[in-house]
């Protein structure tokens, strides 16, 4: 025994790496029959999987120029980045992007911009800028809303983004004067600290989940009694990076907190499907959609990626008939993010926001109903110029989602569906999310909506309105690379946004709908 010792003791360090390297090769050749690789090229082999591992960091940090990453580049990151901070978020020198390339769009300029004068609201708070149709006003909802800001946050749910980043939205909702979509994982403690919320259900009902897993109205009532902050009901139909695509909970991650919240049982596998138990029709999706607005009172709209228009139009044949149906609605674009999705449906199906909501609002303005919905976009839409490209188009609020987590410090490291985000945005580990610093990532969240809201009022200035609202199809530009060829919007997408009915920022800023209204215990 003593001899052995002695033996290896007298082994030098270098000749201890040369062992190693042997015992690699051997494992590599002889043991090992699951990489090709590994075993043509022993030891060596193992670099490529490193390598291939840490790639993206590599191209991120070093390769990639700023205008190259997907789903958002650099100067898109650095930008929320530095109006989150409140640093200087502006770039010298004029634009590094190619503006003569094809699909750039522009934004018609007036000749003199709109005069703020003194007495107007955003002469005082630059960043007031509420929504201009108020939700569930037409339908004679109980409860109206006008969302008090034009940017809000997306359907994410706790359990897809963890407590501290949930806690930090909703904080920074509230003092962004902004609404907060809980997405589908049910009403959490970290949605309730002050910020309005959008409750939002999928398939799964979790949060209003009956016992067989079909959607319980008692519940919803209690909810929308117990939470007065629940301003509106969104239905998810679909969203754009996994439309029609279910979903599954596996039991290991449903703690106590997540079944009590989700109302779903500890510790057991829970499937969402690709259909809704409570409706299976168009007919029935808009009983289904009354039922709960007479029930709680409260504005109910829908959210779906688009692909094929025939259950639209017979969605906007009901409506248009029986004068019922969504008080607002959220088109989510195939670019949209999500916590996890198979690449084939990311990449591919539904289509981009832009030909999504373009079509669909083509086909409620045939059917003259766009003047009573509140139309929604979602799909990267969370930077000034898309906005007001998005307002041109037609819509009347914009929600963000991957902007807000990056206005929070998510770095865009794409792992989200591991439960390893370095961020501590997008996991449940405890240590991760440790990092958050809410108070800090709250203003930040704030941070951003305001200085966001403060630049596209700019830029509606500068093309000569006085809320976003008033833009139109001839006020944007596409460039099919020639000045002669470039078309306005209304010629690329053969349609003109119906005016919005505006009387100015005074009268937003005084209509008793504004931030929603109270609830009544008695109605
Ligand atoms: C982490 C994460 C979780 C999401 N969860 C939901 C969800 O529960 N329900 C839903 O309809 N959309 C969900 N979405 C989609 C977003 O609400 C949004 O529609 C989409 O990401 C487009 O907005 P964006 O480009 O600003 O990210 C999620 C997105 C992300 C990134």
């Amino acid at each position: 025994m003593d001899s052995i010792l002695e033996f290896l003791s007298n082994i030098q360090w270098w000749q201890w790496i040369i062992i190693g390297i042997i015992i690699v090769a051997i494992r590599d050749i002889f043991f090992q029959r699951r990489h090709t690789i590994s075993h043509n090229f022993p030891v060596v082999g193992h670099l490529r999987y490193l390598l291939e591992s840490i790639g993206p960091e590599m191209r991120q940090y070093f390769v990639a120029n700023n205008r190259e990453e997907l789903p958002f580049n650099r100067i898109e990151r650095g930008w929320i980045y530095a109006s989150a901070k409140k640093e200087n978020n502006y770039e010298g020198f004029g634009t590094d992007r190619d503006i003569y390339a094809h699909q750039h769009i522009f934004i018609n300029n007036a000749m003199m911009p709109y005069k703020v004068e003194d007495n107007n609201p955003s002469a005082k708070d630059k960043s007031f800028v509420p929504c201009a149709k108020v939700m569930g006003a037409f339908n004679k909802r109980k409860r109206p809303y006008r969302p008090a800001s034009i940017i809000n946050v997306s359907a994410m749910s706790f359990g897809s983004l963890s407590a501290k980043a949930i806690e930090s939205l909703n904080k920074g909702v509230k003092i962004a004067d902004a609404y907060h979509n809980t997405g589908e994982g049910g009403l959490s403690p970290y949605h309730s600290n002050g910020g309005d919320v959008v409750f939002h259900f999928g398939t799964g009902y979790f949060g209003v989940r009956a016992k067989d897993g079909g959607f319980s109205m008692e519940k919803m009532k209690k909810l929308v009694e117990d939470n007065p902050f629940i301003r509106a009901i969104e239905v998810k139909l679909s969203q754009g990076a996994k439309p029609g695509k279910g979903g599954v909970l596996p039991g290991k991650k449903i703690t106590k907190e997540i079944a009590e919240i989700r109302g779903v049982v500890v510790g057991k596998t829970v499937l969402s499907p690709p259909n809704h138990k409570a409706f299976s029709s168009v007919p029935e999706l808009v009983d289904f959609i009354e039922d709960i607005a007479k029930e709680t009172g409260l504005p109910v709209g829908i959210k779906a990626a688009i692909g094929k228009l025939d259950q639209w139009e017979e969605l906007a044949q009901i409506m248009a008939k029986e004068n019922r149906g969504p008080d607002f609605i959220a088109i989510d674009g195939g670019e949209g993010g999500t916590g996890a999705a198979p690449p084939s449906f990311a990449d591919h199906v539904s289509l981009p926001w832009i030909y999504g909501f373009s079509d669909v609002y083509k086909l409620f303005q045939k059917h003259d109903l766009t003047e009573r919905v509140v139309f929604i976009g979602s799909g990267k839409l969370g930077f000034p110029a898309k906005a007001a490209m998005a307002f041109a188009m037609g819509v009347d609020c914009i929600n963000v989602a991957r902007e807000a987590m990056m206005s929070i410090g998510c770095i865009q490291a794409q792992i989200c569906h591991t439960n390893r985000c370095p961020a501590g945005v997008a996991t449940q580990s405890k240590w991760l999310q440790n990092g958050i610093n809410v108070p800090l990532k709250s203003e930040r969240l704030a941070q951003y909506f305001k200085t966001f809201k403060k630049e596209v009022m700019e830029i509606t200035h500068a093309a000569g309105y006085e809320h976003p609202c008033q833009f139109n199809m001839n006020d944007i530009e596409m460039n099919v690379d020639d000045h002669n060829l470039t078309k306005n919007f209304d010629q690329t997408f053969r349609y003109q946004k119906t005016p919005v009915a505006f009387s100015g920022m005074q009268d937003l800023k005084i209509c008793k709908f504004l931030g929603g209204v109270k609830a009544n215990k008695s109605d």
